[in-house]
């Protein structure tokens, strides 16, 4: 079952996601200028995501819900999320105006299935602050599949953005505005297996990752002991084989540990991700040379949140009653209680893309990409990337 479940309090939080095994096929001989295509059809539904979610959670919440949650004005998060869902609807503009000068078309019709990101404002700020972080390591990503250095350029001035949102989403939720140095890269088969469960109906033609999602809703900080639901975690593998893998900005290879044994690393802020993987040998941070090829599932997104920033408290004073003096959160008040949240299940969290005829208009070269072709197209894109 693909799932989402969401948590963040001042003090500590996680949410989780899914995803699916990369099935990295041979590398095979394509032009580049159809990974190009690919990344940016990617890209633009992500945006399509976002801009739903943004719309729907305006269009849901009124300016008394934003003060029930502990805003010091409601006008504190509406600005930024009128704002944020501006820039979105821009995005995914200027990216199909893009796609379509490659000669390609959008992928149009996706479902995106966000009700349950949107119970309440916590919830929904949290869910924001997830999407935000997964956009940015979304486009850090992709952009290593664009080969011209103009649209790679292009694709670089929305990431930046992005970041910004991430930012202010960081500080929404009551937490550290920029907890760390250092994004991390994840490849399209990574990012679905975070956001898969939100999408339906359309065909990307992007194998997901195994979604990983953690047990439970309670807080999460260094040293909590993590136990996991996933389809992959079925017994077939036995679990002592099977380790769990924390990566964070900044991190040359990820934390390693048993999967039975599998607990929290001290010293990280902000968000990490979290993988199964069936070696022990820790991921490389480092979207070239990662041995996805280990990964049984996920990545899942948590937050660690020691210290809210005096930013954050004061966008947010009422978050700050429910910390103690420790940062550990107090889930009893009424406006932050612990959520969680569950997804519409994704058909196999596999997005799968259309048909697309792809005329080059530099090359005049017209490639016809089916979706088991994508699938190779990008195979092949981060293939490359380790040679
Ligand atoms: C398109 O692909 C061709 C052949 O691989 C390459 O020469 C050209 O530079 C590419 N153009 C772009 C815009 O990527
Ligand atoms: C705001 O919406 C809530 C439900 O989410 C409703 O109970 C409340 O009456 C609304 N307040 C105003 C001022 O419209
Ligand atoms: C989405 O569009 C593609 C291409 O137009 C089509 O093959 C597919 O069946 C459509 N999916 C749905 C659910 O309509
Ligand atoms: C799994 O984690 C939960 C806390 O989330 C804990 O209560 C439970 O004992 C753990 N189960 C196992 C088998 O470790
Ligand atoms: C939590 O994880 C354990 C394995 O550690 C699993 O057996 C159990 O079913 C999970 N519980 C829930 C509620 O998902
Ligand atoms: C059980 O997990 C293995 C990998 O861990 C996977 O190949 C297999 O398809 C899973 N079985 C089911 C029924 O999900
Ligand atoms: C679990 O891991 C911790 C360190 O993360 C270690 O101190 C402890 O001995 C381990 N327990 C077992 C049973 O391996
Ligand atoms: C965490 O940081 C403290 C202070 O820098 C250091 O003493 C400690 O060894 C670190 N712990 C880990 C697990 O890296
Ligand atoms: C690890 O998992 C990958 C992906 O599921 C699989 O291809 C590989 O054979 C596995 N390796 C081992 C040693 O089980
Ligand atoms: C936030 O809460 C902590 C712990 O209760 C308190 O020490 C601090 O002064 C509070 N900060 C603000 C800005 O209210
Ligand atoms: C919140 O936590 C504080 C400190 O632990 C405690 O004194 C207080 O009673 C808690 N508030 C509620 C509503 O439980």
């Amino acid at each position: 079952m693909a799932f989402t479940s969401l948590y963040s309090l001042c003090g500590a939080g996680f949410a989780l996601l899914q995803l699916l095994a990369p099935a990295m096929a041979r590398p095979i001989a394509r032009s580049t200028n159809s990974s190009t295509l690919v990344a940016l059809q990617f890209a633009n539904v992500l945006e399509q995501l976002e801009s739903t979610f943004y719309a729907q959670a305006l269009q849901k919440f009124n300016q008394s819900d934003f003060t029930a949650a502990g805003f010091a004005s409601a006008q504190v998060p509406l600005q930024q999320f009128q704002a944020i869902f501006q820039d979105e609807s821009t995005h995914t503009t200027i990216l199909q105006s893009a796609i379509n000068a490659l000669g390609g078309q959008t992928i149009s019709n996706c479902t995106f299935n966000v009700d349950s990101l949107l119970t309440d404002v916590p919830t929904m700020v949290a869910a924001a602050r997830l999407v935000e972080n997964v956009g940015v390591s979304a486009y850090l990503g992709a952009l290593t599949l664009i080969s011209d250095t103009v649209l790679s350029t292009a694709a670089a001035t929305i990431m930046t953005v992005e970041a910004r949102h991430q930012t202010i989403l960081n500080v929404l939720a009551g937490a550290t505005a920029v907890p760390q140095a250092f994004d991390v890269a994840l490849n399209p088969s990574e990012i679905l297996a975070l956001t898969g469960g939100l999408i339906s109906g359309c065909n990307l033609g992007i194998p997901a990752n195994v979604p990983l999602q953690v047990n439970g809703s309670g807080p999460i900080q260094a040293g909590t002991k993590l136990n996991f639901t996933s389809a992959a975690l079925n017994g077939t593998i036995p679990v002592e084989t099977l380790s769990c893998q924390f990566l964070a900005g900044g991190l040359p290879v990820a934390i390693s540990q048993p999967l039975s044994n599998c607990s929290v690393p001290a010293n990280v802020t902000g968000s990490m991700l979290v993988f199964v993987t069936n070696s022990s040998q820790p991921l490389a941070n480092n979207i070239r040379d990662a041995a996805t090829g280990t990964i049984v599932a996920g990545p899942t997104m948590i937050f660690i949140d020691n210290q809210p920033d005096a930013l954050a408290i004061a966008a947010r004073p009422g978050l700050n009653s429910t910390c103690t003096s420790s940062g550990t959160p107090n889930a009893t008040t009424s406006f932050a209680a612990p959520t969680t949240v569950t997804l519409t299940p994704a058909a196999q969290s596999t997005v799968t893309m259309a048909s697309t005829t792809v005329s080059n208009s530099w090359t005049a070269v017209t490639t016809t990409i089916s979706p088991s072709e994508a699938s190779s197209i990008l195979a092949s894109a981060v293939t490359s990337m380790s040679l």
